[in-house]
């Protein structure tokens, strides 16, 4: 085997043990097995640069520092969801939905607390991660999301798209960070939120690696590109292509349901090995959501409803 067949040899295998690991929480090799490949890997691009590729898993561990983020226009703006804070305004928001559209089903998931971000990908390879910034116009933290380990650096399937997704720090990675900034006497970090934050903002990737960040996604910026008629189904398939998505998630086929699982998560939250701020409902069919369309700020077809603080 020559250099290269050997490089592209690690990248096959890192990537998959990476995904086992990182997306499908189920290793088959020790973590020894992992770090000494990808050593391996990092020794050969020493000597040959010309082998390091953008997508190489080395990438994973930071790279050099950049003096600032470069503003980026999004493609498709990045909204924001309307909130409700009782039954009464989940009832107002399933009545507005049905006198529009009819009968509907309601895909519910967790309401992730940590930042909004957009991935595009370019023939299955991630080439840029967006903040959501104004909705507008967003920063580009690229090398800092290719830090985080469930964030896929090629697909599957050559795909050309917008992923979005939550960033965030699990609630193990924020206590490591409190206790380490404890020990050498830095001021402490208010909550997971702003500690993922934080760590996004790091100019020097390096930084953002220790911080053991997290993500799942929940849209595409085009749903079809993925030939899905429903959330449902546009989740399914993003964890099929590699993605880490947020399996706690439940169809509803009515709001005595959403009540159920909004009032189960009410209890159950503190046992999530991270934070969540709320519930979010969405109509599963996407034409339904296409005829149900945006506000200026919205979509008409999602809702969030937000915990008692
Ligand atoms: S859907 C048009 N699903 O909550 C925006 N958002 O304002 C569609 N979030 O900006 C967002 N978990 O940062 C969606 N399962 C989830 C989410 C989620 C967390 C955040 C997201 C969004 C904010 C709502």
């Amino acid at each position: 085997m020559n250099i290269e067949q050997r490089v592209t040899e690690l990248h096959q295998l890192l990537h998959q043990y990476n995904y086992e690991y990182h997306v499908q929480d189920n290793p088959s090799v020790p973590d020894s097995e992992y770090d000494k490949l990808l050593h391996e890997l990092i020794d050969i691009e020493r000597e040959h640069p010309e082998l390091k590729t953008d997508d190489s898993p080395t990438v994973r561990v930071g790279g050099t520092p950049v003096s600032a983020f470069e503003k980026v226009d999004h493609d498709t703006p990045m909204l924001s969801l309307g909130n409700a804070f009782s039954e009464e305004d989940l009832l107002a928001f399933d009545k507005r939905v049905k006198d529009e559209v009819g009968e509907v089903e309601y895909m519910v998931e967790l309401k992730i607390d940590g930042l909004a971000v957009s991935l595009k990908y370019v023939d299955g390879v991630f080439v840029q991660g967006l903040t959501r910034g104004d909705g507008t116009t967003g920063e580009n933290i690229t090398q800092n999301l290719k830090t985080i380990h469930a964030i896929p650096l090629t697909l599957s399937v050559p795909l050309t798209f917008e992923v979005r997704g939550e960033a965030y720090m699990p609630r193990k990675s924020f206590l490591a960070l409190n206790a380490y900034r404890e020990k050498v006497g830095e001021q402490l970090a208010a909550n997971p939120r702003n500690a993922a934050a934080g760590s996004l903002r790091q100019l020097d990737s390096k930084l953002t690696a220790k911080r053991k960040l997290d993500i799942f996604l929940y849209s595409v910026n085009d749903l079809r590109e993925l030939d899905a008629q429903s959330q449902s189904e546009a989740l399914d398939k993003l964890d099929e292509i590699g993605f880490k998505t947020n399996h706690e998630r439940k169809l509803c086929r009515n709001m005595k349901e959403v009540f159920e699982y909004i009032k189960y998560w009410t209890e159950a939250r503190n046992d999530l090995a991270y934070d969540i701020d709320g519930i979010v409902i969405k109509v599963n069919d996407l034409s339904k959501q296409d005829e149900l369309g945006f506000t200026a700020k919205s979509p008409k077809w999602a809702i969030a409803y937000k915990f008692p603080a």
